[in-house]
């Protein structure tokens, strides 16, 4: 193995709707690892993604009425755009519609079909389309029966409806596997982060006997056809899982990125609700192809709200676009990575939304930055002074604080435990402040005895503002900047070897240091933020009271009686014509019932530039309208249209409904 080329990956997520700060999160979480590693020197291949094939997204393009390339095509620039506007420093971004993919995965499916991996048979249960997920009648969390008893339907552990399928499918042997699978448990304990999920996945999935997993599916047709029997596509996670070797290259003629990322360490991070794909399914895959398996396995907790799951009905979705574009990119990546604990769920507050920008970034660390760079100005003429170990009583403390916080920053950061590893820069951060108290330079500044501990605690601020510059690098990366470009340092090019002593002579800070995080008023925050999460709610409908709507009308209301005047008549278009000399009407002739064909013009002639389309079409139009003369010609009524935005449409009725008949 290559010790130093990691390969790091997302899930590829449905492109079934706008994404939420919970696919940010695991976005933002694999950047942030990616950025560090980087910085550790490891050659870094980031992989993000969508997954743009199976039921939930066919679905999803026939309710928008576009074809499901078209759909998917929208929504990849769309999540692009969004991962562009969050920093996100991947190497691929992968669309499981890219041919290269779909190829591979065809190529796939044959070769365990050959190999007797794959066999055919007949499924039949539930399943959740929302989840791309086969449950049996024991898994699920809520089952539906009529009076008779018989199960009617079911909901997924996850919320979301199942529907009965039965259908002939093909299913991936995965019992076959399962002893091989236990073992790579039992020899690889560190596998899943966080411990106790690997356990769970043995006790839950494995030890009750794994069944074999149904891989195709007839019932639609977006996916890849399985090239010796084209009216099954592939399952859909089938499918995606594959992402993570195909997008290196793996069974094609370039697979240098393979041969090279697959042999480092293999990172994959996922949410909790799809770590039984990647803990089981996935190994097992890996092994009918004969291919290492990932080292690491995190499976996250989830970002919820007060109210429970986030949910677009309750009003409490969050899109990260909303908190970018008021309160910048920063405070997101900071939050989202600072409070959700590993392991378990975390709730987004707007409250600790506000709470964490004014009290840890604006004030913990703007100040520490604001204060220090006004007293270099102030005592020093913005000259940085050389820093030396151990002048006052205090600096040997500080000192610690930070090689401690440093070892354990570290630690966390591998252990993806990104909570900590904040806390820990934080701690450098507190402790610096407390430094600034203790030492009291406004009194040493009075005291010219005291030159040098003053100049020591200087050096000391800028020395330990430098660490805390290079540790918060990956996750706020424009706050890094700023914080070294305020005090005249170079900016970040690696964090092996971090230390506090470490740092350029000659160094000037900025003559006017500016806040890098505004103070925030936090009442009119958190209502702004409630406010928009109100705002993506889709519009409820209110109970229906007829009496209390108040109709808009364009014109004043008329009488039934004045109404029951006109006659309006179903009329059959016998003959249409353009009208010499008039770019605007055209020339009808009509059975209105009347045993006379009668001839209407209509000033409608830029709607139909193909008007003989309107020949056989029943229309309708006021019969008792007294004839008038347009272009020197008669028109015996009026043809009744609808009007919308610049289009026009005649009104017709159905080709059985007889010419004459009486609407009203
Ligand atoms: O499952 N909090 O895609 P998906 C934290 N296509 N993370 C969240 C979250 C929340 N509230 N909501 C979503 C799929 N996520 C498959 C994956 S991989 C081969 C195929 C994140 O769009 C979390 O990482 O449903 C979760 O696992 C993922 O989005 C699910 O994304
Ligand atoms: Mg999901």
């Amino acid at each position: 193995m290559t010790e130093k080329n990691f390969y790091i990956t997302t899930p590829i997520y449905y492109p079934s709707g706008k994404l939420h700060i919970g696919s940010a999160y695991t976005t933002i979480a694999c950047d942030v690892l990616a950025r560090y590693k980087r910085l550790m020197g490891y050659d870094v291949f980031y992989l993000t993604g969508l997954d743009e094939h199976g039921q939930k997204i066919q679905q999803k393009a026939e309710e928008a009425g576009v074809t499901p390339q078209k759909y998917v095509d929208g929504m990849a620039k769309e999540v692009k755009e969004l991962w562009q506007l969050l920093d996100i420093s991947y190497d691929k971004f992968i669309r499981t519609t890219d041919n290269y993919h779909e190829k591979v995965v065809a190529d796939v499916f044959e070769r365990l079909l050959a190999q007797d991996d794959i066999y055919l048979g007949e499924y039949s249960g539930w399943y959740s389309v929302s989840d791309e997920e086969f449950f049996t009648e024991s898994q699920l969390a809520e089952v539906f029966r009529d009076e008779a008893g018989n199960v009617t339907g079911g909901i997924a552990p996850s919320g979301h409806e199942v529907e009965w399928v039965s259908e002939e499918s093909y299913f991936l042997r995965l019992s076959k596997y399962q002893d091989r699978l236990v073992e790579f448990f039992k020899s690889h304990p560190d596998f899943i982060t966080p411990d106790g999920r690997l356990n769970e996945m043995l006790r839950n999935f494995i030890e009750p006997g794994l069944e074999d997993l149904a891989v195709s599916r007839t019932t639609f047709t977006w996916g890849v056809p399985v090239p010796s029997n084209p009216k099954h596509v592939v399952y859909v996670w089938f499918d995606a899982l594959l992402n993570y070797v195909t997008a290196l290259g793996y069974d094609q003629d370039e697979h240098a990125n393979f041969d090279k990322f697959w042999n480092g360490t293999v990172f994959h991070m996922v949410g909790k609700d799809i770590l039984r794909f990647h803990s089981i399914y996935w190994p097992i895959l890996l092994m009918m192809l004969d291919i290492k398996l990932p080292e690491r396995l995190i499976g996250h907790g989830w970002f919820v709200m007060k109210d429970g799951k986030m949910s677009k009905s309750k009003g409490n979705v969050i899109y990260p676009e909303m908190l970018i574009e008021r309160y910048g990119l920063d405070p997101l990546r900071y939050y989202l990575m600072r409070s959700l604990p590993v392991g378990s769920d975390g709730t987004f507050t707007p409250e600790d939304y506000v709470g964490r920008i004014n009290y840890e970034l604006a004030n913990d660390l703007g100040n520490l930055l604001n204060r220090t760079v006004a007293m270099i100005n102030k005592y020093f003429e913005g000259e940085v002074p050389v820093y030396v170990e151990n002048v006052t009583d205090f600096d040997a403390d500080l000192a610690a604080v930070v090689a401690d916080s440093l070892a354990q920053y570290h630690k966390q950061m591998n252990a993806v435990d990104y909570p900590r590893a904040l806390e820990a820069v934080w701690n450098i951060i507190s402790r610096t402040n407390k430094y600034i108290d203790e030492t009291a330079p406004w009194i040493l500044a009075k005291d010219e005895v005291k030159r040098d501990d003053l100049a020591a605690v200087m050096a000391h601020l800028v020395a330990s503002l430098r660490v805390v510059a290079h540790l918060i690098e990956p996750f706020m990366m424009e706050t890094s900047r700023a914080v070294l470009t305020q005090l005249g340092l170079p900016e970040v090019a690696s964090l092996e070897n971090l230390n506090l002593a470490d740092f350029p002579s000659n160094v000037t800070v900025v003559a006017k240091g500016t806040p890098i995080f505004p103070r925030l008023d936090m009442e009119e925050e958190i209502a702004y933020i409630k406010e928009q999460m109100e705002g993506n709610k889709p519009a409820t409908q209110k109970e229906w009271k007829p009496e209390e709507v108040e109709l808009k009308l364009n014109r004043e209301a008329i009488k039934f009686d004045d109404f029951d005047k006109v006659e309006i008549r179903v009329a059959e278009v016998k003959e249409v014509s353009k009208v010499e000399g008039s770019d605007k009407l055209l020339q009808f002739r009509l059975d209105a019932g009347d045993g006379e064909d009668r001839q209407i013009l209509s000033g409608i002639a830029k709607y139909y530039p193909n008007e003989q389309e309107l020949v056989g079409k029943k229309v309708q139009i006021v019969a008792n309208l007294k004839p008038r003369k347009m272009m020197g010609r008669i028109s015996q009524g009026m043809i009744l249209s609808a009007e919308y935005g610049n289009q026009l449409t005649l009104l017709t009725v159905d080709q059985n409904v007889p010419n004459g008949s009486l609407i009203g």
